[in-house]
């Protein structure tokens, strides 16, 4: 049922011919008011067709929306919290990859999404989980410098003949980190016969142990199409209300209860009611930046389809 913050802020929207954009692991009653959920991949090409609309909200988080921006310069990008910012993005600096580079001369600069604009700008081309496949195929040279996330790079290393070479810095998402393999055989006592489903974010030895390995999309995907009825879902606890929404005559058992991002929760009713009214705070990449990165953006857009 939608509460009245919910109506006001559909009736603002109206007003104001708005989109909103979330993200999958955005809480219970953002999802409810939000115009499109889906993965980075998903929310990328959402934010690529939206001529029509003169005012984006993004509810994820900064890289998300500054990608969102990147592809809509003459819109206004507006973020509910501000501080909705991806620790891994903040992992890699734009010098970490100049200098990669400079060891590397002869490599392509493959990027994940989640990253900062001043990374992004020294990249060829960006991934997301859902499209890394697909992306690290279309490259032409054998080998690939890859960063921030170096799990990431793990998982796609065996789909490809081409060497990937994970940029220093360590780069990792706290929250898939929580996942041990200890969880996995514990769901497996608990849940046994369930398939369980982990991110390509979490940690190698974790990846081996699960039986997919999914982004948040390529999760909702898998469950849709499944005949079984019980999933152990390894990813961000709010993934769930996204299944439970989709397909509710299903059972999901989170790998981890803790698995929270806390940045993602950031937002709130209050704020995107009020961002809609100030349409601030609003998302800015710095032109030079925006004009590098949208080069890699496309590529990874066109590699995807
Ligand atoms: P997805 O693209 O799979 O939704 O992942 C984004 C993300 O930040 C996961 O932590
Ligand atoms: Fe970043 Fe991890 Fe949160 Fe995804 S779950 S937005 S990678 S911190």
């Amino acid at each position: 049922m939608t509460n009245e913050l919910q109506k006001e802020i559909i009736q603002l929207k109206e007003e104001k011919n708005a989109i909103i954009l979330a993200h999958n692991y955005q809480p219970k009653e953002i999802q409810e008011i939000a115009d499109f959920l889906g993965d980075s991949l998903e929310l990328c090409n959402k934010a690529a067709e939206v001529e029509d609309r003169d005012i984006i909200v993004f509810c994820g988080v900064d890289f998300m929306a500054e990608t969102a921006y990147m592809l809509n310069p003459d819109k206004k990008v507006l973020i509910p919290d501000i501080d909705a910012e991806c620790p891994m993005a903040h992992m890699l600096t734009g010098e970490q990859v100049r200098e990669a580079k400079a060891k590397y001369p002869d490599a392509a600069v493959c990027l994940y999404v989640n990253s900062l604009g001043e990374a992004k700008a020294e990249s060829d081309i960006l991934c997301t989980s859902g499209n890394v496949k697909k992306v690290v195929a279309s490259i032409e040279q054998d080998t690939i410098l890859f960063g921030p996330d170096t799990n990431l790079g793990e998982f796609v290393q065996p789909f490809t003949d081409k060497k990937i070479i994970p940029i220093p810095g360590d780069g990792h998402c706290y929250v898939h980190k929580l996942f041990h393999k200890e969880d996995i055989e514990d769901a497996r006592k608990k849940y046994p016969g369930v398939d369980i489903l982990i991110h390509p974010e979490s940690n190698k030895e974790v990846q081996e142990l699960a039986d997919y390995v999914l982004s948040t999309g390529g999760m909702l995907a898998h469950v849709k199409n499944s005949p079984n009825k019980e999933f152990v879902i390894g990813t961000e606890v709010d993934m769930i209300t996204r299944l439970k929404s989709e397909c509710p005559d299903k059972t999901y058992y989170p790998l981890l209860e803790g698995a929270i991002c806390g940045t993602m929760k950031l937002h709130t009713l209050e704020k995107v009611r009020d961002c809609l009214i100030n349409e601030e705070p609003k998302v800015i990449v710095p032109e030079d930046i925006a004009k590098k990165s949208i080069a890699a953006v496309e590529r990874m857009l066109e590699a995807s389809k």
